[in-house]
């Protein structure tokens, strides 16, 4: 009897992601990719896609997509890590596989293939992160096919090595640029939120068909974006979309930011006083002044109170806001005065500072 031949099994993937948001990128892997998550660590998801394929680019919480080649978490930070890097990348590996698997995914570009090597490196080591890419370098060689050129920008193909702490990671990139920036960020404010966190909000929200959304501070309207672009991939739609901010440049760019996706209603507001009826939206999204770019450190309990009591206002039974802000015990303390229940708090750094990213439910 002839034995059936059965498909290899894909190989593991990595996703990198702003950390903090390594557990709403474990969702996102398990539930919408129907991965199965292997390993995660600060800023790395580690995990097997059912396929390699145009899927793995459509995650919205991840910064880059990449095929595994090695991993490991037992880095010494000495200087032997560096022969490690080398023996793994020249032994450890499949190239010829992952090349394969990547050129299905990102088509070989015509011409002379080229290639780009990255090196990056957080935590203390024994070692600079110039080495970590030299020895990188050494255990690739003689597996790339020798007629492709190393290439400085717009390589056909990247190699990167990330590594933080005791933890490090060597892949193929499957994305590129587009798939942190977003094609539609058109317009950039200096307080904007990086796409893929306003995408690990929006997700937190739960948002249904058939809702409401408000962001009353959209800024360049990168939350509003997320919500619409996840609402077209949702089954069901019919979402309905409000943005405003003080801020008239603010509006401009978010309605430049969002033309392309969708409808979403924007105006000129103060977020404290709303026009807008009692309890008509069912989900609030959105990242207040953190009193540092925007504001001052002092302005922030007030505003926080006078906003939370607006939102509670508008917010109907059991509707649900997700809030990322810098101070945490002032949130909490406007909202016990409306009696909202905290749900869950993440704590994530933007624009270099803490914050945190929580969910509350309007009791
Ligand atoms: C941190 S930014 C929001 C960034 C936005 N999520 C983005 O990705 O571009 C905060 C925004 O709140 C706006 N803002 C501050 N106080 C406000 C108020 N009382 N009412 C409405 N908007 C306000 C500011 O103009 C600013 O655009």
């Amino acid at each position: 009897m002839a034995r059936q031949r059965q498909a290899p099994e894909p190989p593991p993937c990595f996703a990198l992601v702003i950390p903090g948001l390594e557990e709403v990128a474990e969702e996102e892997i398990t539930k919408d990719l129907r991965g199965q998550v292997k390993r995660t660590g600060r800023g790395i998801v580690v995990f097997r896609p059912p396929e390699v394929d145009a899927s793995l680019l459509h995650l919205r919480t991840a910064e880059d997509v990449f095929l595994l080649g090695w991993g490991t978490d037992q880095l010494t930070y000495r200087a032997e890590d560096l022969d490690r890097i080398r023996r793994w990348t020249a032994r450890e590996v499949d190239w010829d596989r992952l090349l394969r698997l990547h050129h299905q995914v990102r088509p070989k570009p015509k011409g002379k293939p080229t290639y780009h090597l990255v090196a990056q490196m957080t935590g203390v080591h024994g070692y600079r992160r110039v080495d970590a890419r030299k020895a990188l370098a050494e255990g690739l060689a003689g597996k790339l096919p020798a007629s492709w050129r190393h290439a400085e920008e717009k390589a056909a193909v990247e190699v990167w090595l990330t590594i933080n702490g005791a933890t490090a990671v060597c892949g193929l990139r499957l994305s590129d640029r587009t798939m942190r920036h977003r094609s539609y960020k058109r317009e950039h404010l200096p307080a904007s939120l990086r796409p893929t966190l306003a995408a690990a909000m929006v997700r937190l929200a739960e948002v249904r068909p058939n809702q409401t959304v408000l962001d009353p501070m959209c800024g360049a309207g990168t939350i509003l974006a997320e919500v619409l672009e996840a609402g077209r991939n949702a089954k069901g739609g019919g979402i309905r979309v409000l943005g405003g901010d003080l801020d008239l440049t603010a509006l401009r760019a978010a309605a430049a930011n969002v033309r392309r996706l969708g409808r979403a209603f924007l105006a000129r507001w103060d977020a404290r006083r709303l026009p807008l009826a009692d309890q008509s939206v069912d989900r609030l999204v959105s990242n207040p002044p953190f009193g540092k770019q925007l504001g001052r450190p002092e302005d922030i309990g007030p505003l926080y109170r006078q906003m939370v009591a607006e939102y509670h206002r508008v917010l109907g039974p059991w509707a649900r806001a997700v809030l990322l802000v810098s101070d945490l015990g002032a949130l909490k303390e406007a909202a016990r005065a409306v009696g909202w229940k905290l749900l869950r708090s993440l704590k994530v750094r933007v624009l270099g500072q803490p914050a945190a990213l929580t969910v509350w439910k309007k009791g």
